[in-house]
């Protein structure tokens, strides 16, 4: 059923408090599912976020035959000893990006799999070439069927073995990266991943499978090695998810626009320096501990916001993941600022929908230029994707006036009982169901 979010706005006042924990990645547990298909014993992870996207990933695996159960609050068990489809249904990874990665895994323990082009955030054409001429280059026969968008693939390994080869990624893709380390390790030899992503979730994944007897070196640098073996095993080790960064930064953006004391826990700051570096820059006065970062004006008056320029770049560049959330800082920051979209060609279909409520945005295709402050009225607002309905739901809480945001399913694709966390802090938010 879908829903609504109904949001008071604060009208430009910095009135929240308390605090605001960050959940498990979204983009780390995901892939920590996919990497069940790896282990010849169960696999555990905990601190996982109860996200929709994460019900798709276990509906997916559950469907090719895996037990996928829960075990406890964020705690989920998977274990594949019962014979495994190789083919991924269609009706499932429609719905989201990352189910892509599954192919990986399932190649290279079954010697084939099948699957369609996988869903996920319209913010550009987000191809999947990838992937296709990575299990090429490992020596994987690769047959296509069905037209334009109904496409199936067909790949299978010669004589159920794929072998390691050198792979060099054209663009550092993340997903792209870390489904052919995950097929690198159980393929016949050595493989070196070049100009691979570093993202902190690429490394969390490379780090714990190394612990479960993988053989992988270089995560958090653009060449990675593997030396490929057997299926691995946990040993009951339990994979504890990273916190969400992108969440975390959302909810400092949030703090920084409307917050009279707000503590972001249960974070890791290390994994947002692009963020933190730009928004003290901005005259944002923050405390970061180990794991929080706590924003108040200190009992001092707060100094004007002052506007920037910033490119997004992969990590440990300013995240694309926030280049939503930091256009909207940038609409009530003091003076011209711009923001430059290099990883995605269509990721600034939501300015529009801000230009309505009262900013002065020019969006030029993949540069926005902003002028501020602007202060923003209410209106009602349909997220295009899961990080646009964010920034929308940070706008409709400094607008004046009541907002309505649509295809909240975008929202819970990705932020757990958001509207639960946002009341605790004191945003007037509710769901309503239409
Ligand atoms: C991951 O997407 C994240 N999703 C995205 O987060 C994130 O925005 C993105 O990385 C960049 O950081 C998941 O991890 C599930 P890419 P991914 O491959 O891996 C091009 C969110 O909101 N490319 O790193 O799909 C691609 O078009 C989501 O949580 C190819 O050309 O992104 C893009 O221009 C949104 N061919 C660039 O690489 C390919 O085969 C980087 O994309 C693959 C990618």
């Amino acid at each position: 059923m879908e829903g609504a979010f109904i949001i008071k706005g604060l009208a430009g006042k910095k009135k929240l408090e308390g605090e605001i924990p960050v959940r498990g990645a979204k983009n780390a547990s995901l892939k920590l599912l996919a990497a069940g298909l790896l282990f010849e014993d169960s696999l555990l992870i905990h601190n996982a976020p109860i996200i929709e996207d994460m019900e798709r990933m276990k509906e997916l695996l559950a469907s090719l035959g895996g037990d996928v159960r829960s075990v406890g609050v964020g705690k989920i068990k998977l274990d594949f000893s019962h014979p495994i489809s190789p083919d991924i249904p269609s009706e499932i990874s429609e719905k989201f990006r990352a189910s892509i990665v599954a192919a990986g895994p399932l190649l290279a323990r079954l010697g084939k799999v099948s699957f369609s082009l996988p869903g996920g955030c319209h913010i550009g054409k987000r191809p999947i070439d990838f992937f296709i001429e990575g299990f090429e280059e490992m020596g994987a026969r690769v047959r296509v069927s069905g037209e334009e968008n109904r496409v199936r693939y067909l790949i299978e390994a010669p004589a159920g073995r794929l072998k390691g080869t050198e792979i060099y990624l054209r663009a550092p893709s993340v997903t792209g990266t870390e489904t052919l380390l995950m097929t690198a390790i159980l393929a016949e030899g050595r493989t070196i991943i070049k100009n691979a992503a570093m993202e902190p979730e690429v490394v969390s994944l490379a780090t714990f499978l190394r612990q479960c007897g993988a053989r992988i070196w270089g995560e958090g640098t653009p060449t990675l090695a593997i030396e490929g073996g057997t299926l691995l095993r946990s040993k009951g080790l339990a994979y504890e998810t990273i916190p969400d960064r992108i969440e975390a930064g959302s909810f400092i953006v949030l703090a920084a626009l409307a917050g009279r004391d707000v503590n972001i826990t249960h974070c890791d700051p290390a994994h947002l320096d692009s963020l933190l570096s730009l928004l003290h820059h901005a005259g944002v006065e923050m405390k970061i501990g180990k794991d929080f970062v706590r924003i108040t004006d200190f009992n001092k008056v707060p100094r004007p916001l002052k506007a920037f320029s910033i490119k997004t770049q992969g990590y440990p560049g300013f995240p694309t993941d926030l280049q939503a959330l930091i256009t909207l800082f940038l609409t009530q920051a003091h003076g011209g600022g711009s923001i430059f979209e290099t990883i995605f060609e269509s990721r600034l279909a939501y300015i529009d929908a801000l230009n309505l409520m009262g900013a002065k945005i020019k969006n030029t295709g993949n540069q926005a230029f902003t002028e501020g402050p602007t202060p923003l009225s209410a209106n009602n607002l349909a997220s295009t994707d899961l990080r646009a309905g964010m920034a929308f739901l940070l706008a409709a809480i400094i607008a004046k006036g009541e907002s309505r945001v649509e295809n909240i399913y975008n929202i819970d694709r990705g932020y757990e009982k958001i509207e639960d966390r946002l009341s605790n802090i004191g945003v007037q938010i509710k769901r309503i169901l239409c």
